[in-house]
């Protein structure tokens, strides 16, 4: 088992990879669907499976180009099965199992949420157990705590919305288009990340779960009391937009980074894993990195082409499964609530929620 192939489609990105031996990319190629969905402010499904279906045999092939690896080169294919939309999944998986039969090559269906975890095997040394891994993305925000590999404890989710999400809604309600992360993340560069006083989520309850929608509420309020106008196309932002966001992103960073460290106090991990598409955010990656010294664990960040949604992770994720001889019949299918194995939390399922909004 020497060279995978991973496909991911769970939501608006195409992607096909090519890793050699579990932890080295050959290709990673990613046809993103932003500037589709882009006008609607979120995902739509719909488009996101008929843009699916258009370009997987093209990014499936460049993969195998940039790889320099012929098709009948393949130890074995991955293919994200859940969590994500069902149209969207069923395009990835019908492909793979079609390929997989013609080649006769084992198949396996790799969960979402553990591909992101295991985004980081290919640029840092390997994990060392036990690890702490944050997923943050637009769909999900969940600390896990892993005693050995491919096991997970859940320390810590989100009670409503993803952090990804709240980048989101907030630059929608800005007028700084979608999606909303990166732009919030470069606007806050020339913000006053103290000028708003927002206060950090805290659980009642003592856990360490996230909230993010109260945060949101809180920027809109802000917005209606100093008659805030979101942006018409070409606009630039005034100071005091800049102040919000920088504001915004700075409690939100605040809070993850606070969670996390109080996890590393409970639980003196070896490896910090941070990953999912929030992980590309400049200032909780250099917060993040400040405050791993102080616990003296390193933390593992992937570059931000496998930071978010990417088929190397997937193939990664897979590669220990196809290794063991482990593979999914035939009958494999789309689960968008699909559960991760090995956890141990009182309800399993990882509800990945998808930015649909019309
Ligand atoms: O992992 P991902 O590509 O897809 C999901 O599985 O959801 O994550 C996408 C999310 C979006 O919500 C996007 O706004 C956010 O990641 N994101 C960022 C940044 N880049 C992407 N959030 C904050 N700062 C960024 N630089
Ligand atoms: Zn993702």
């Amino acid at each position: 088992m020497n060279l995978i192939l991973g496909i991911e489609s769970s939501c608006d990105e195409t992607a096909a990879a090519v890793i050699e031996g579990g932890n080295r990319v050959l290709s990673n190629i990613i046809a993103s669907q932003v500037a589709t969905h882009r006008q609607f402010g979120g995902v739509v499904p719909e488009l996101a499976s008929r843009e699916h279906l258009d370009k997987i045999d093209t990014v499936v092939d460049q993969a195998f180009q940039k790889a320099g690896v012929d098709l009948k080169d393949i130890d074995g294919i991955a293919v994200t099965q859940g969590p994500g939309l069902v149209g969207s999944l069923l395009v990835g998986i019908s492909y793979a199992k079609s390929l997989a039969y013609v080649l006769k090559k084992p198949l396996i269906g790799v969960n979402h949420i553990e591909g992101h975890i295991y985004s980081v095997v290919f640029e840092n040394p390997p994990i060392v157990y036990p690890a702490l891994a944050l997923v943050v993305s637009g769909g999900h925000t969940t600390l896990f705590l892993m005693p050995e590999p491919e096991k997970y404890k859940v320390l810590a989710r989100t009670r409503d919305d993803a952090a990804g999400e709240a980048f989101d809604k907030v630059a929608k309600l800005l007028g700084l288009g979608y999606p909303g992360g990166p732009v919030i993340d470069r606007l806050s560069k020339s913000g006053d990340r103290d000028a708003v006083k927002f206060a950090m989520p805290r659980m009642g309850d003592g856990k360490l779960d996230f909230s993010f929608s109260g945060l949101k509420t809180a920027v809109l309020r802000y917005v209606q009391e100093n008659q805030i106008q979101p942006l018409t196309s070409g606009q630039q932002p005034s100071q005091q937009i800049l102040d919000l966001v920088a504001s915004f992103q700075n409690i939100v960073v605040k809070t993850l980074t606070h969670r996390l460290f109080e996890a590393v106090r409970q639980h003196r991990p070896k490896t910090i894993i941070l990953s999912g598409g929030v992980a590309c955010n400049s200032q909780l990656r250099s917060e993040t990195n400040r405050l791993a010294e102080d616990f003296g664990a390193p933390v593992y960040v992937p570059s931000p082409i496998l930071t978010t949604d990417n088929a190397a992770m997937i193939a990664a994720a897979g590669y220990p499964k196809l290794l063991r001889g482990e593979a999914s019949g035939m009958d494999l299918t789309a689960d968008v609530g699909l559960k991760l194995q090995n956890v141990d939390v009182e309800d399993a399922q990882l509800v990945r929620k998808v930015r649909y909004r019309l």
